[in-house]
């Protein structure tokens, strides 16, 4: 079985034609929400870094971070290739350690959701809450799951750049709805120009969240962090939705709370 974070190549051009819409919204949040200037950014779970990257080229100071070495090689690369500065950091979103804090932070989907115990999940909460300033914003975004019984669908997704067709399959071909886990298989099939096939197939765990589960969880760190706005995958800044049970494509404005600074 191989992973499918050693593909970065594969996992960026997945996500390439949301980068734009994502930055563009990133941008709108930082007027409308943050009580603040902002200027440094970071994501924790950077992956291969097509955010961090996409907002250094927009001239904030940039931070990205991630427990894969596959993933940050791609990211400084890419970074030296478009002549770009960020800082690339290898470390755990649990556990949190910057001299300086964030003026804003954005985390989208499903990173968080790699996290999959309640206490790693808080953990993760606090020490963003103490690495971003206060009236700084936190961007998360996730799939949540229906409250009732429901069924997984299986997604499919295909895409070319550079001479390489990308199809990838994601699936989920199992839930422990107890534990509040589900694992996700993702198939990918690259062809590429010379001919060359390659193929991976990749599992790993995430964990679930109802509308009501994430409202709890939110709540536990509501000392630190108010929940401002929420949206959906749409990205639409002027079309904030409630979050009801109804919202399961989930994008979440919170804001770091605090004496000002
Ligand atoms: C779905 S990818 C998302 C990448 C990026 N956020 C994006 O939207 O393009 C998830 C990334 O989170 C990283 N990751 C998972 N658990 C982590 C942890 N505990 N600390 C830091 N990074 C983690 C993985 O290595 C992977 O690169």
């Amino acid at each position: 079985m191989a992973n499918w974070y050693d593909y970065p190549q594969y996992f960026d051009m997945l996500f390439r034609e949301e980068t734009p819409v994502e930055v563009a919204f990133f941008e709108e949040a930082f007027q409308r929400f943050a009580g603040r200037k902002v200027r440094r950014v970071f994501e924790p779970g950077c992956g291969s870094g097509r955010l961090v990257v996409a907002m250094a080229a927009k001239g904030y100071d940039a931070t990205g971070l991630d427990l894969s070495d596959a993933m940050l090689n791609y990211m400084r690369r890419k970074l030296k290739r478009r002549k770009l500065q960020a800082t690339c950091v290898k470390g755990d979103m649990t556990h949190l350690e910057f001299e300086k804090p964030f003026d804003a932070a954005f985390c989208t989907y499903n990173t968080f959701r790699h996290l999959l115990t309640e206490k790693d999940a808080v953990a993760h909460l606090r020490s963003m809450a103490d690495s971003i300033a206060t009236g700084g914003i936190y961007i998360l975004g996730m799939h949540l799951v229906p409250e009732e019984d429901y069924e997984a669908v299986v997604e499919r997704f295909k895409m070319s750049q550079a001479g390489t067709t990308l199809t990838t399959t994601i699936s989920v071909p199992h839930t422990d709805e107890k534990k509040r886990l589900e694992t996700l298989r993702v198939k990918l099939k690259a062809v590429k120009s010379s001919g060359e096939i390659v193929r991976i197939q990749s599992e790993f765990p995430l964990r679930l969240y109802t509308p009501t589960q994430l409202k709890r969880l939110f709540k536990k760190v509501s000392d630190q962090f108010e929940l401002v706005a929420s949206f959906d995958f749409a990205y639409d800044i002027d079309d904030p939705l409630p979050f009801d049970k109804e919202l399961l494509e989930g994008l979440f404005v919170l804001r770091k709370l605090g004496a000002e600074t």
